[in-house]
């Protein structure tokens, strides 16, 4: 049995004063097998708990069960974590922004009319309430109070830098507790007065979440937090990277002397990231920084998770891991013994010629069935959560030369006039249009909708994917659509060919094989591709794009058989003609993170 609480001075663990210096490490962006191998490192940068979001959306299957099985076996992951020596921090949302898709909420509340999301809104309460009904009784075993490592659970994410709904956060508190929640809940804001003001709530713990100049940003924390521990309960190691931008880097003298500035307070910590991992699949969320839905602004987040964090998301031990050790060591214990050593690599090869192609829009009947509509539909109005999603319908003729256009893409529209490439509209660039003319019989019109990671943050939360509004020729809408979700959550019943060959924006599955005696860490480069997917066997790596800056995916040790392995590529532009493992990541050019400064 474990209590942690706290009084005017600080945190009593066991009735012990105690400084909580933590680590994030999340279970979902770490392949289970190697949980226990990234928390031995967390465990030997010095840190004594470990924080883990919790993300609604990743236990919440496509048919509504919730699953905590496998990778979503959080209980395991607190388990593994206990027996390294490490008190548990939980943050269950049921927002957590956290760069994931959605910020962790399932796509299914999109298709709930005028729903208000984070809010007391009833039919999202009632969304909730689902959850933790489902939720909580996993937890229970693994808090302090019933003997396990679990110290603190955070209620919400950052609730203040969105919204001042008391009743909201109220109904969360009280949900948990009354479902048997009884270990410290608390929050975690931005250190402004007013992030604290919509966020903080009565009798909790509040706490801070900054990247730099400790001493200020508790002076704010203080005005809503006058007594007891002072937290940051993210400080802001290192920074996530954006699609089409430099990869952030933060120099790990100066993150370590920013560190220590801040453990001198005598505050505790959680350092955001430890370890970073990877949103594999089509987990990566969004930033949005429009002021509606259709405007510019939409910024997708990389696969990588890397964070520059002192563990790399290889499991490196980096610059970073030693400069924070030491800093680690002067407040809290070291632990003994030897560091661990990088996990092995495979030696670099070129997968140097597909084996197989299949156009995607002549697999279109295999991997999905149609659904009539009268005007294209988003995703979620359809069931579907993540993927491609595909629109055809016919123009009649003769028309002459007219522009066609798109409104409310999400995110992005590869356009087909009878097979061939027209052209590519971009949720960025809203109004553009491409010409269409058709001949007397007129045309079939294809239009393949791309959807990145939902909005992670900001205002523009409720990011529909497909299309939001509808399509014109010249003004007239264009009705009588067959749609076609492309969740490709399995790729079987593709049929590939040898010899097919296919054209620059032409979409296609493109199949490497390769024989590995041994499976290792591994990372995967596509020199010459343009933007799309890669799967290793039947797993979801995630996005690639020549925008970068990430250039290799990595492909973990876990994700390889001995013996045959398929690399399979959707090409969505342009593709290349081999593909590169190589045993050394590369995330790209270089920028310094903002976090430096926040
Ligand atoms: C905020 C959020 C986190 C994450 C970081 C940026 O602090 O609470 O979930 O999005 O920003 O990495």
């Amino acid at each position: 049995m474990i209590e942690l609480d706290f009084d005017g001075h600080g945190f009593r663990r066991d009735g012990a004063p105690h400084r909580i210096v933590s680590g994030a490490l999340h279970y979902f962006r770490v392949h289970p097998d190697l949980w226990d191998d990234r928390l031995a490192r967390l465990r030997a940068l010095g840190v004594n708990t470990v924080d883990t979001y919790i993300p609604w959306n990743f236990h919440e299957l496509p048919g509504g069960e919730v699953d905590f099985t496998g990778w979503r076996d959080i209980a395991r992951f607190v388990r593994l974590a206990e027996r390294h020596g490490l008190d548990v921090i939980l943050r269950p949302g049921p927002y957590i922004c956290a760069e994931w898709e959605f910020g962790g909420l399932p796509a299914r509340l999109l298709a709930v009319d005028g729903i208000r999301l984070r809010s007391s809104d009833p039919a999202f309460l009632a969304a909730v309430d689902g959850w933790f009904d489902a939720l909580v009784p996993e937890l229970l075993p693994l808090l302090g109070s019933r003997g396990g490592p679990v110290v603190a659970v955070q209620v919400e994410n950052e609730y203040g830098s969105y919204g001042n709904d008391a009743a909201y956060l109220a109904h969360l508190r009280d949900g948990l507790v009354a479902r048997g929640v009884d270990c410290l809940l608390f929050t975690a804001d931005g250190s402004e007065d007013f992030m604290q003001q919509g966020g903080a709530i009565p009798g909790l713990l509040a706490t801070a979440t900054f990247g730099s100049r400790a001493p200020e940003r508790f002076e704010v924390l203080r005005r809503h937090q006058p007594q007891g521990p002072l937290a940051a309960m993210e400080f802001w190691i290192g920074w996530f990277d954006r699609i089409g931008e430099p990869h952030h880097v933060r120099d790990a003298k100066e993150a370590a002397a920013s560190l220590d500035e801040l453990l001198a307070t005598g505050a505790s910590v959680n350092l955001y990231m430890a370890h970073g991992g990877t949103s594999f699949g089509l987990w990566a969320g969004a930033n949005h920084s429009g002021t509606g839905p259709d405007t510019a602004g939409f910024e997708p987040t990389t696969t990588s998770y890397d964070y520059d964090a002192p563990i790399g998301e290889a499991g490196e031990l980096t610059e970073k891991f030693h400069t924070l050790r030491s800093v680690i060591g002067k407040y809290v214990p070291l632990p003994e013994g030897e560091l661990p050593p990088l996990p092995p690599r495979l030696a670099p090869r070129r997968l140097d010629r597909a084996t197989g192609r299949a156009r995607l829009l002549d697999s279109l009947d295999a991997l999905s069935a149609p659904v009539h509509r009268p005007a294209p539909e988003p995703m979620e109005r359809l069931g579907q959560s993540l993927g491609l999603i595909h629109y055809r319908t016919r123009v009649p003729g003769p028309r002459p030369e007219l522009p066609l256009r798109v409104d409310g893409i999400g995110d992005f529209a590869h356009v087909f006039a009878d097979g061939r490439p027209l052209g590519v509209l971009d949720r960025n660039a809203p109004g553009r249009t491409l010409p269409l003319a058709t001949g007397p019989a007129g045309v079939t019109l294809d239009i393949l909708v791309e959807a990145l990671g939902r909005a992670n943050y900001g205002p523009q939360l409720a990011d529909h994917k497909g299309i939001r509004r509808g399509v014109s020729h010249e003004r007239q809408r264009l009705h009588g659509w067959e749609i076609r979700p492309l969740p490709l959550a399995d790729l079987t019943p593709l049929t590939f060919h040898d010899t097919l060959d296919t054209a620059d924006g032409d979409p296609a599955f493109h199949r490497f094989e390769t024989d590995l005696d041994t499976p290792a860490d591994t990372f995967v480069a596509l020199p010459g591709w343009g933007r799309g997917l890669l799967w290793l066997n039947d797993f979801l790596l995630g996005r690639y794009t020549h925008e970068g800056p990430q250039r290799t995916l990595y492909a973990p040790a876990p994700l390889w058989r001995p013996g045959r392995n398929t690399l399979t590529v959707l090409e969505l532009a342009h593709h290349g003609e081999f593909l590169d493992l190589r045993d050394e990541p590369d995330l790209g050019p270089t920028t310094r993170a903002p976090s430096a400064d926040y």
